[in-house]
C-alpha cells in the first residue's frame, strides 16, 4: 500500500538498543557468579570464549553514558540467571543483585527505560546437570528466578521480556550452544519439543507472577519472528510457506498470546512422533499467562518451496535458521535479496510485512528487541569507524517501521542489535553489531577502549529527530 502522508513515530517511542548478559558482561565467574551453559560449552573454533566479552561488568557506567549521549530512551539488556542464583535455585548472590541495581539506576539517571530480558541463552550449568528444560520442574526453577527478579528490581523495571528467541533455541540450539540432550534420548525431536513445552509453560507462569506481583509492569515474549515467503505462486509452495510459518513463528506466539498450540505445528509434531507430554495444569497455566505486548527480533525473512520428503533435514545455506523439514518445507535462497558479508539475507520490506502480519494476528503493541547488521569493522589510525553499510541497513529498516505505523500497526519501540560490540553467538567478536566499537579481537583483549562509530553519530540524530532525519 502506498501512503500519501506518513504518520510520525509516537512521542514515547522507545529508541534504544539491545545486548545480552553473556555476550557483553564478562566477569564470568566473578563476585559469586555461577557458571552458565555458555561458560562451559565448547567454544566454536576461531572465536573467543565468553570470560571477558567486552567487560561491560566493569565498564557499565561508561557504556551507559555513551548510550545516553546517543539519546537512548531505552536499553534492553538481560540479567544473568547465575549472577543472581549461582546454582540456578536457592541461595541469592547479593553481589549480583548489587550489580543489576547499579545498572538499572545508572539507566534511570539518564531517563533510559530499562527493558529486561529474563533469559537470554544462559541456562545455569548447575541446572543443566539436573536435566535442564527436559525436566518438568524447570518450570518452577524459572518461576523462582522470576520471583527474585520481580522482588528486587520490580520497583524500577516496568518492562520485562521472558525468554529470548525460544524458537531459535528449539530450532537451532546446537548452533547457540544451548541444547541439552539427556542420556538415552532416542527421539531427539520429541525431546526438543518437550523442552520447548516446558519453556512455554515457564513463560506463561512468569507472566502470571509478574501481573500478580507488579500490576503496573508490562511483560512479553521475545521470539525471533520473520515471515516465510513461498518461493513461487505454486499452490504447493504456498502451503509449504504456511507450514514453515507455523513451525517457526506462530507456534510461539499462539502459545504466548492465546495459550494454545498452533494446529499446523501440532500436526507436524504428530507426524514426527514428537508430541510433548502436556498436563491439564500446564494448559491452565498457558491460558492464564497473558502478555501485554510482543517483543520480537527480526533479521530477515526465509523463503521455502514444497518438499517431496527426499531432502536432508537441517540448515540449508549460510543462514542457520534457513531450514529444511523433509515433507514439510525446503528453504531456498531468495533471488530478490542481497546478503551480508556473513551470508544473511537483507530484507527491510519483509520487516514491514512481518509486523503487519503479527499485528493483524495478535493485536498487541510490538516492540522490536533486535535487528541489525553483523559486519567486519575497521578501526582507523585516527580512531574512527566508518560503517556506512550499517547506517544504510538500519535506515532502510527504520523507514519500514514508519510505513508500518502508517499501515496502522502499534509500534512501541526499536532496540536494534546491538548497543555495543559483543561476542556473536558462534562467530566471535569479528562479527560486530554495535554503535560503539570495542578495541579487542577474538584472541587479544587489547585495550577494551570504546570508540564511537559513524553509526553512533547518525543514530543520535535519528533519535533527536524522533525518526524524521535519517540522512547521513
Ligand atoms: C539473535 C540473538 O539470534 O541474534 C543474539 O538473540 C545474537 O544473541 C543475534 O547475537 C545475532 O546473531 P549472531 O549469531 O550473529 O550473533
Amino acid at each position: 500500500m502506498q501512503h500519501k502522508t506518513l504518520k510520525p513515530f509516537p512521542d514515547d517511542f522507545f529508541w534504544g538498543a539491545s545486548t545480552s548478559a553473556y555476550q557483553v558482561e564478562g566477569a564470568a565467574l566473578e563476585d559469586g557468579k555461577g557458571p552458565s551453559c555458555q561458560d562451559v560449552k565448547e567454544i566454536p573454533e576461531g572465536t573467543s570464549d565468553l570470560s571477558v566479552s567486552v567487560d561491560h561488568y566493569h565498564h557499565y557506567k561508561e557504556d551507559i553514558a555513551l548510550m545516553a549521549e546517543m539519546g537512548f530512551k531505552s536499553y534492553r539488556f538481560s540479567i544473568s540467571w547465575t549472577r543472581i542464583l549461582p546454582n540456578g535455585t536457592g541461595e541469592v548472590n547479593p553481589k549480583g543483585i548489587e550489580f543489576y541495581n547499579n545498572l538499572i539506576d545508572e539507566c534511570l539517571k539518564y531517563d533510559i527505560e530499562p527493558i529486561v530480558t529474563m533469559f537470554h541463552f544462559d541456562m545455569p550449568a548447575a541446572l543443566d546437570e539436573r536435566g535442564s528444560w527436559s525436566k518438568h520442574e524447570s518450570i518452577d526453577w524459572f518461576a523462582e528466578f522470576a520471583t527474585v527478579l520481580f522482588e528486587n528490581f520490580g520497583d524500577r523495571v516496568k518492562y520485562w521480556l521472558t525468554i529470548n528467541e525460544q524458537n531459535m533455541l528449539t530450532l537451532v540450539g546446537p548452533v547457540i550452544g544451548t541444547l541439552h540432550v539427556p542420556e538415552g534420548t532416542t527421539n531427539l525431536t520429541k525431546e526438543i519439543y518437550q523442552q520447548n513445552h516446558h519453556q512455554l509453560v515457564a513463560q506463561a507462569k512468569a507472566m502470571q507472577i509478574c501481573h500478580e506481583m507488579l500490576p503496573e509492569a508490562k511483560i512479553g515474549p521475545a521470539p525471533n519472528i520473520s515471515l516465510v515467503y513461498a518461493a513461487s505462486s505454486k499452490p504447493e509452495d504456498v502451503l509449504a510457506s504456511q507450514n514453515f510459518n507455523a513451525i517457526r513463528n506462530w507456534l510461539y506466539l499462539d502459545a504466548a498470546v492465546y495459550g494454545v498450540y498452533n494446529n499446523l505445528a501440532w500436526a507436524y509434531l504428530e507426524e514426527q512422533d514428537a508430541v510433548p507430554t502436556v498436563t491439564e495444569e500446564d494448559l491452565a497455566i498457558m491460558k492464564a499467562g497473558k502478555p501485554d505486548f510482543i517483543g520480537f527480533n527480526y533479521y530477515n525473512t526465509a523463503t521455502v518451496e514444497a518438499s517431496d520428503g527426499s531432502e536432508a533435514a537441517g540448515a540449508n545455506g549460510d543462514q542457520q535458521s534457513h531450514l529444511t523439514f523433509p515433507g514439510v518445507a525446503k528453504s531456498v535462497d531468495n533471488p530478490n535479496l542481497v546478503k551480508t558479508e556473513f551470508g544473511w539475507e537483507i530484507d527491510p520490506i519483509g520487516f514491514r510485512g512481518t509486523v503487519r502480519e503479527m499485528y493483524s494476528r495478535y493485536r498487541l503493541p510490538l516492540l522490536v528487541t533486535e535487528n541489525g547488521l553483523g559486519a567486519y569493522d575497521t578501526l582507523t589510525e585516527d580512531g574512527k569507524i566508518h560503517d556506512p553499510y550499517r547506517i544504510e541497513y538500519l535506515r532502510r529498516h527504520i523507514e519500514q517501521i514508519q510505513l508500518a505505523i502508517t499501515d496502522g500497526v502499534d509500534m512501541m519501540g526499536y532496540n536494534p542489535w546491538s548497543a555495543i560490540d559483543l561476542i556473536s553467538t558462534h562467530e566471535g567478536i569479528k562479527k560486530r553489531y554495535g554503535f560503539i566499537y570495542v578495541d579487542r579481537d577474538d584472541f587479544d583483549l587489547k585495550t577494551l577502549k570504546r570508540y564511537r562509530k559513524d553509526s553512533f553519530f547518525w543514530y543520535k540524530k535519528v533519535i533527536e529527530s524522533n525518526g524524521q532525519d535519517l540522512t547521513d
